[in-house]
């Protein structure tokens, strides 16, 4: 049986890619940001897993607005870096596990998650940041990844209520998949940004904070938050962290944090990354 080992959610800030490509992470603006992740990449090394199922969403580069899927399974073989207007990222393209992932979808299709199936994906920065951030610069990935794209830019999104239930119907699927898979979730985006219009620059730590602790204690309450109180907290862009509560739904009600990093600013941006593991003395 395939089951999940931990979940982690980060965000997935597009011009900490381009620091990392450009070889700049020392720089002492960014430094504190990286060394902020450096035990989840330990953690992610110890763990070693099979797959890593990333919730993401996309920011209008591998998807145009001819098509928005509300939630979409990527089922290829591999998915290539989108080019985002300076060309693809310089990071090895993506191996998927298209078994498992047409295993889920069957499984969330029944399930009631009316996912739209892809044979062919570009992946943004929503995917390749994290998996720079949690891996370094490897040749290749050390994983097959699921990527579960789901629509939080155009109106209207899924709710945060939707998200987490979306989590609890991923566990359901990835435990009927008949192979001894270690499998990660993950999910990006956020924290507190707005990067347009008259509230642009918009950080607030008060709320990010308050996000990160009840993620962890009560992610009930969170999900049970209306989806414009995301937009007036953590702006219209930030409300991409209701994906998080997809890892978390994924998870026990019980966790063990592993590693808990905060920081602003990124630039314009509030930078949270949090490691989970589902309680050892439940
Ligand atoms: C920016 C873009 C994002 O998608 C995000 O999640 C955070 C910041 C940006 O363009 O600065
Ligand atoms: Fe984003």
């Amino acid at each position: 049986m395939a089951r999940i080992v931990g979940g982690l959610c980060t965000s997935h800030v597009p011009l900490l890619g381009r620091v990392i490509d450009s070889g700049r992470t020392g720089e002492p603006y960014w430094q504190p940001i990286f060394e902020g992740y450096e035990p989840t990449r330990e953690w992610l090394k110890s763990v070693n897993p099979d797959v890593l199922i990333v919730i993401y969403n996309d920011h209008a580069n591998g998807f145009n607005f001819k098509y928005t899927p509300t939630f979409a399974i990527g089922c290829a073989n591999e998915f290539n870096p989108a080019d985002e207007g300076n060309g693809p990222r310089p990071v090895p393209i993506v191996q998927g596990h298209s078994r498992l992932a047409w295993h889920m979808t069957e499984s969330l299709v029944h399930d009631q998650f009316d996912m739209t199936i892809m044979n062919e994906m570009d992946v943004d920065h929503g995917l390749t940041v994290p998996l720079s951030l949690v891996c370094g610069q490897p040749a290749a990935w050390p994983f097959r990844v699921i990527p579960i794209c789901v629509n939080v830019i155009q109106y209207p999104q899924p709710s945060a209520q939707r998200c987490y239930a979306l989590g609890k119907a991923i566990r359901r699927a990835v435990e009927s998949f008949d192979e001894d898979l270690n499998v990660v979730i993950a999910g990006t985006g956020g924290m507190s940004h707005q990067i347009h219009g008259a509230r642009s620059g918009l950080i607030n730590q008060t709320f990010d904070n308050y996000f990160l602790d009840k993620l962890v204690t009560s992610p009930e309450e969170l999900a049970g938050i209306p989806l414009v109180e995301y937009v007036r907290e953590v702006g219209a862009e930030g409300m991409e962290i209701i994906m998080w509560l997809t890892m978390r739904g994924a998870l026990d009600d019980r966790v063990d944090v592993m590693h808990r990093f905060y920081h602003v600013p990124a630039m314009n941006t509030a930078v949270g990354n949090l490691v989970l593991e589902n309680a050892k003395a439940q």
